[in-house]
Parts: structure tokens; C-alpha cells; sequence
């Protein structure tokens, strides 16, 4: 097994946490990988806060071959897993020609928006010795067909499903799990239930890790701001600022 990939499930058996954070670029990535983050996640968020589309579905293969090319650069220790974006993983064989894009890009593994119903594709990359993290809950590149982005796991039925899918990626070959806006309670179960680590975004406190799209911890995307992610720098701020200022001073 890849040696960053068993360090990131070790982490769950010392009952430590796991901090990720996204990354779509050569100096973030350095950043970040300096500042000891154990995971960075080049997500297809790239594609709203970076790229300016409305949501996630607009990003291709080529988006992320790029973007993880260039954090594959920057980055000496972490993990770094790549989103399979919209499109890419409409059938196992083609995740996995895919996925063994990003691998060759420089990601050590990829992720994979879907549970039970992508248990085969799951099964496939693993097989094939591509490490694969399961992202369950709410699913952006689900975004047009839910016409939302809500939390999952609010009724028995929904927190039964979620349970079933976390257990079926899990017997499938998965080497983690995102969960992301599930009620808590729900997550906190999950996390109990799979011996895989559980990464949580807007999903409470209880998982094994949690992941923020960098943007939004350093207030670098002030256009929106998720109510679960709490601002630690005014990035744009500071952008504003200098701008106004080189300007002022060049035009006296
Ligand atoms: O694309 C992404 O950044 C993600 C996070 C929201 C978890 O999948």
C-alpha cells in the first residue's frame, strides 16, 4: 500500500484527527504542505472558486489534470487525492482510465462522488491499485439535478441509506470517506460504523477529519460564505488593499 495512504489510516487507529484543506495550485499547495496538513484535496470546487463557473459540473479532466499537476509540484509530504470530476465516471472502465490520469498528474489517489451505486467503480480502481476515497451525502455534481445543496440524513430512511452506502464502499475497496452536509448524529454513526476514516464537511464534529475548500478558511472567495466554515484570514481584504495601494502610489 502506498506509504502516504497507510499513514492516513493510521491516523484513525491513533484516534487522531485528519486536517485537509483544498489546494488547486503550485503555491497554496507549497503553503499548505509546509503548514503540516495531512491531506490536500484538489477538488473540483476548483471549478467555482477558481475557475468562476456556477458550480462544479463545468469541470473537465483536462481542469484537473492541470490544477494537480501543479500541486503535485508544490507538495513534498501530504497526500494528495483528486476529485473525478462530472462525467468522468459514468462506468468503472472509464473512472479508471480517468483516475489513471490523475494518478499519473501526480495525485495519490482519487475521489469519487457516490456510494452504494458506485460500489463497482470503487471495486474496479482499487483492484487495479488505484486508492479511492468515497464522497457521500450531499453530492455537488448533483447540485442540477437536486436544485440544491442540502443536508442529508434527516429522516430514517435517508440515515439508513447513508449507512448502507458507507458500509458498501467500504467491502468495495475504499481507503476513506467524505461526508459531506450530513446531519450530524448521522455522521458521528458512520464514523463508528466503517473502520475506514470519515473526513467531514458541514457534517458536525465526529468524524475522523474535516475538510474546508481553502477559499473559504482564508476568506479568499467573499462572494459566499458557508455558514459550517469559519473565516481565519481576510485574504481579499489584503488583495483589495494592495491593489488600491500600488495603484494610488503609481498614479500619485
Ligand atoms: O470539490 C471539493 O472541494 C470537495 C469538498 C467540498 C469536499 O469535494
Amino acid at each position: 500500500m502506498n506509504e502516504r495512504i497507510a499513514n492516513f489510516q493510521a491516523v484513525k487507529s491513533r484516534g487522531e484527527r485528519i486536517a485537509v484543506l483544498t489546494a488547486y495550485d503550485y503555491p497554496t499547495a507549497r503553503l499548505l504542505d509546509e503548514s503540516g496538513l495531512d491531506v490536500l484535496l484538489v477538488g473540483d470546487s476548483l471549478g467555482m472558486v477558481v475557475l468562476g463557473h456556477p458550480d462544479t459540473t463545468f469541470v473537465t479532466m483536462d481542469d484537473m489534470i492541470h490544477h494537480t499537476r501543479a500541486v503535485a509540484r508544490g507538495t513534498q509530504r501530504a497526500l494528495i487525492i483528486a476529485d473525478l470530476p462530472f462525467g468522468s465516471a459514468e462506468t468503472p472502465e472509464l473512472a479508471l482510465t480517468n483516475a489513471k490520469q490523475l494518478i499519473e498528474a501526480g495525485a495519490h489517489a482519487v475521489k469519487i462522488e457516490g456510494g452504494a451505486s458506485h460500489a463497482a467503480h470503487i471495486a474496479l480502481l482499487a483492484g487495479a491499485g488505484v486508492p479511492v476515497m468515497a464522497h457521500i451525502g450531499m453530492q455537488p455534481q448533483r447540485v442540477r439535478i437536486e436544485g440544491g445543496y442540502r443536508v442529508k440524513g434527516k429522516t430514517e430512511e435517508q440515515a439508513d441509506a447513508l449507512l448502507a452506502d458507507a458500509s458498501a464502499v467500504e467491502a468495495a475497496g475504499a481507503f476513506g470517506l467524505l461526508l459531506e452536509l450530513v446531519v450530524p448524529a448521522v455522521a458521528k454513526a458512520i464514523t463508528e460504523s466503517v473502520k475506514i476514516p470519515t473526513i467531514g464537511i458541514g457534517s458536525g464534529t465526529d468524524c475522523d477529519g474535516q475538510v474546508l475548500v481553502l477559499h473559504d478558511v482564508i476568506g479568499l472567495f467573499p462572494w459566499f460564505k458557508p455558514k459550517f466554515a469559519t473565516q481565519r484570514a481576510d485574504v481579499a481584504a489584503e488583495i483589495r488593499r494592495a491593489a488600491t495601494e500600488f495603484a494610488r502610489a503609481l498614479r500619485g
